[in-house]
């Protein structure tokens, strides 16, 4: 008979020198089997060395936790990290993608990008031989939805049937949780102000992988929104690269900031969730998030644990 880990295994192994560039970009079993290997890394049942393997992160936005816990998780697979700024290489005086992803390609054996247009992430995935992972562009954050579906699912159990409730912008956070619920039966509202919906195509997608039935539904009415939630999720109301219109967007936004009275709404066991940066007094309150329903920091931790097991069968590690 299969073992359980055998049986993990068998699920991730073609994922083994796969890009990560969207949340669609692994199934719902390949989700699930990495979540057991994270909480396995997590608790130090499992230990996986790769033998000194070497990830480069290309970083084009500033970044705490996605930065630091790819350093630290690289570290505990016994490999290292190489920063490979824009600022610091010749990438910044306008050596194109295609060459730096091919020389890169020949000194590391995982590229972690965090930039502005996912064309170019899929540029350095076309031109890149190892595999590439999405840290973050304006279109998704797929690794932050895999950190919050594994927070979730510690406190749930089952993800199927939940109610995701994400208050706020339509941005790269709120589409990979969509696609990423949309594949593990989660049901995610996404509730935005007129005009700052999600993508309408990413919502198609989304629906298009629901092989659970989840519902994936849009609307602008915080306080609806979050009556049947399980969890309430809200992120910054003007991105990286959006500065110049945080003025107007804080006034267009101020009906769905994230604080107590919302919450009350909700079911008193509530989680609440933000990937983090976090502005006090914007799209979430000082209360919310320091009060007794927000998982913010385990979320924060989970980055770690869920980018290490990706890291391990990326690599080839199991
Ligand atoms: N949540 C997240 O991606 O945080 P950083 O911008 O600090 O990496
Ligand atoms: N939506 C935010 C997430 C930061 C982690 C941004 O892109 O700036």
């Amino acid at each position: 008979m299969a073992s359980a880990s055998s049986g993990l295994a068998f699920n991730l192994s073609s994922f083994s020198k796969s890009n990560f560039l969207s949340s669609s970009d692994l199934n719902s079993n390949q989700i699930l089997s990495l979540f057991e290997l994270a909480k396995q890394l997590k608790i130090g049942n499992r230990r996986i060395d790769l033998g000194n393997r070497v990830l480069g992160l290309i970083f084009t936005k500033a970044s705490t936790r996605t930065r630091v816990s790819f350093q630290v998780a690289m570290a505990r697979l016994g490999g290292q990290t190489v920063d490979l700024n824009p600022q610091v290489t010749q990438l910044g005086r306008g050596e194109p993608i295609r060459d730096t992803a091919r020389v890169l390609s020949r000194y590391c054996d995982v590229l972690a990008i965090r930039t502005f247009s996912q064309k170019e992430l899929e540029e350095y995935a076309e031109w890149s031989t190892i595999p590439v992972i999405n840290a973050l562009t304006d279109l998704e954050h797929p690794c932050q939805a895999l950190a919050d579906y594994l927070t979730i699912q510690e406190k749930f159990g089952e993800l199927k049937g939940l109610n995701l409730s994400y208050i706020g912008d339509g941005n790269n956070v709120a589409n990979s949780l969509m696609i990423c619920g949309a594949m593990l039966g989660v049901n995610v509202e996404i509730c935005s102000p007129n005009g700052f919906e999600v993508d309408s195509n990413i919502v198609e997608k989304a629906k298009t992988l629901n092989e659970f039935g989840s519902k994936i539904s849009i609307c602008n009415d915080p306080s609806k929104a979050v009556k049947d939630a399980q969890v309430i999720y809200t992120d910054v109301w003007a991105s990286m690269g959006q500065e110049e219109e945080i003025l107007k967007r804080k006034e267009i936004f101020k009906k769905y900031k994230v604080d107590q009275k919302l919450i009350d709404l909700a079911d008193d066991e509530v989680m609440l969730l933000h990937c983090l940066p976090a502005h006090r007094g914007e799209e979430i309150t000082e209360e919310a998030l320091e009060g007794r329903n927000s998982c913010v920091f385990n979320q924060a931790e989970n980055r770690l644990h869920v980018q290490q097991a990706l890291l391990a069968v990326q690599l080839g590690g199991l």
